[in-house]
């Protein structure tokens, strides 16, 4: 009973009564985020965070300390973790929760109607595109990821029978050439990464679109006076202890920074589901 009041004090359940005759349920928002049988569902990032992120915590001050990842990204953190097939499959849920309603709410805020074509970087399962295709029926999709991804993207593009209208392309982002579009998007992609990898996969965007062309970034994007955005940070943290201190999210002004070096003309941000944010940059 403990554990279920505490859900209560959080407001996670409620509680009609007391005692022994209590009856919980679910409130509206985790019946909405929180219940698997329905396609709201969030918790792929909670169930992974469960069971891998939380055991790192213990070596935050060591990570803190030397900036070395405690963990297999010694090795190469994506070749690593798909290596075996569960993983992968526990990773790709775990994006689906933390990107489905920003992804949703991206594809109504900005104005798709303007574009032909989208190449989605680091697509994942295809879920970015497969939101965008059901929202939009004008736009094509070419959602890029490794090999490995790609597999169970195309698995599920078919299963939505959206094929004719989005393409699952396997490639490398660091070697290979972005597939060609009107509106380039990276969800969650550019705080894998240091700053060079980081220039080097907005220059990509960049030589890849034509004037007029946007790249759209979703981030959890820290606040610009580095004040309010906690869960911003805590993701920041994260990716220090996934990847060390190479890695690291950031805030929009730092992004227009580095974009406007490179070319990007015009910059606009979208604020999407309450920790995520995108900011576009424009050719
Ligand atoms: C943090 S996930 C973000 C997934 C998705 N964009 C989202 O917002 O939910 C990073 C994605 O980048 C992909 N990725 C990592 N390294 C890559 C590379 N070198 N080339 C292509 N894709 C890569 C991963 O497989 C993964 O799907």
């Amino acid at each position: 009973m403990d554990m279920l009041d505490l859900l209560v004090s959080v407001k996670l359940l409620n509680r009609t009564g007391d005692g022994p005759s209590a009856v919980y349920s679910n409130t509206d928002e985790t019946a909405t985020y929180l219940d698997p049988a329905k396609p709201g569902y969030i918790g792929g990032i909670l169930e992974f965070w469960d069971k891998r992120n939380y055991r790192f915590w213990d070596t935050i001050f060591e990570v803190a300390q030397t900036g070395e990842a405690q963990n297999e990204s010694k090795t190469g953190f994506f070749e690593t973790l798909y290596a075996e097939p569960a993983r992968l499959e526990a990773f790709m849920a775990a994006m689906n929760g933390s990107s489905l309603h920003a992804f949703t709410e991206m594809a109504r805020a900005f104005p798709f109607e303007n574009y032909r074509n989208v190449t989605d970087i680091g697509g994942a399962d295809a879920l970015p595109s497969r939101l965008l295709a059901r929202a939009h029926d004008h736009l094509t999709c070419a959602s890029f990821d490794l090999p490995e991804v790609t597999a169970i993207a195309r698995r599920r593009v078919v299963e939505d029978n959206l094929e004719h209208r989005i393409t699952c392309v396997s490639g490398n982002f660091f070697k290979d050439h972005f597939p060609p579009a009107d509106v380039i998007t990276m969800g969650m992609i550019l705080h894998d990464w240091d700053l060079e990898q980081k220039h080097h996969l907005i220059q990509k965007a960049y030589e890849t679109l034509q004037p007029g062309g946007a790249l759209v970034v979703i981030e959890a994007l820290i606040d610009d006076a580095r004040r309010e955005n906690t869960y911003g940070l805590f993701m920041s943290l994260t990716m220090l202890m996934e990847f060390g201190d190479r890695a690291f999210d950031f805030s929009a002004v730092e992004f227009e920074t580095w974009a406007r070096e490179i070319g990007f003309k015009r910059f606009e941000t979208f604020s999407l589901t309450g920790i995520t944010r995108a900011v576009v940059a424009y050719k």
